[in-house]
């Protein structure tokens, strides 16, 4: 049997299609089922549903043989014993600073002044201004992050922007953008060995 993570959502939307083309379909749908294992067409090969952040853990502990998880996901928890195989080039979006609209980024940045930086990617965010010479003090937010310079919680954001519709309407601006995000195929590196055959027919079909 092998076990493959996915997060419900636009993982599982843009895996879904990727899946088809190994002849793999889920036998329920994650968003009307309650159900945290869902069996597919394919016997050998069962869907477990995650939180996108937890992922990775599932692969590395083996729980599952692999999975789906954001470049964002990895980037802030680290990929130990994870093997990456594949850029499948889905969930594509870029991990961006943003401030309100009107606040002189520039300036603070240039004066030295200590930054407030509301984010889900804590380590992300202080590489990032490390590598810039920036302080920052770091709010750790699992959502909303576009709320904080609004309300007066953070001077800045370290966020996930797509189109740019959630800062635009937020009346927020983009200054600067860290890296692009898109998802990666994982697998763990022990299932990888002990069930090379099996893993390789999917992954032989599974290109961008
Ligand atoms: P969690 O439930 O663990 O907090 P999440 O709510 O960020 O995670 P999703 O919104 O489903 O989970 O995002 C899953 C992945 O999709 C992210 O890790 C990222 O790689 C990518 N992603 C996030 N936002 C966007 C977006 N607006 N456009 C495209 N891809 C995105
Ligand atoms: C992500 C991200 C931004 C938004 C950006 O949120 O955290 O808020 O997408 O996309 P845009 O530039 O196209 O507007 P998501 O939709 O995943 O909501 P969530 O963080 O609440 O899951």
């Amino acid at each position: 049997m092998l076990t493959l993570a996915l997060s419900k959502g636009r993982i599982f939307e843009e895996t879904a299609p990727v899946l088809a083309k190994a002849g793999i379909r889920p036998l329920e749908d994650p968003e009307q089922s309650r159900k945290l294992i869902i069996p597919t067409s394919n016997p050998e090969v069962q869907i477990i549903i995650v939180r996108a952040s937890d992922v990775p853990t599932y692969v590395q502990f083996g729980a599952a043989d692999f999975g789906v998880a954001g470049q964002d996901v990895l980037l802030e928890k680290g990929s130990d014993g994870l093997y990456i195989p594949i850029d499948l080039g889905i969930a594509r979006c870029r991990m961006a600073v943003a401030v309100k609209n009107g606040f002189d980024y520039a300036a603070a940045v240039r004066q030295g002044s200590r930054l407030r930086v509301a984010t889900k990617y804590v380590n992300c965010a202080r590489e990032h201004f490390a590598n810039k010479g920036v302080h920052i003090d770091t709010i750790h937010l699992y959502g909303s992050m576009e709320l904080a310079p609004l309300v007066g919680l953070a001077d800045a954001i370290v966020d996930l922007v797509s189109t740019g519709n959630t800062l635009r309407a937020n009346n927020l601006v983009e200054v600067e953008s860290i890296t692009d995000i898109s998802a990666r195929l994982i697998v763990n590196q022990a299932s990888f060995k002990r069930k090379r055959a099996q893993l390789q027919k999917i992954l032989s079909v599974w290109q961008p």
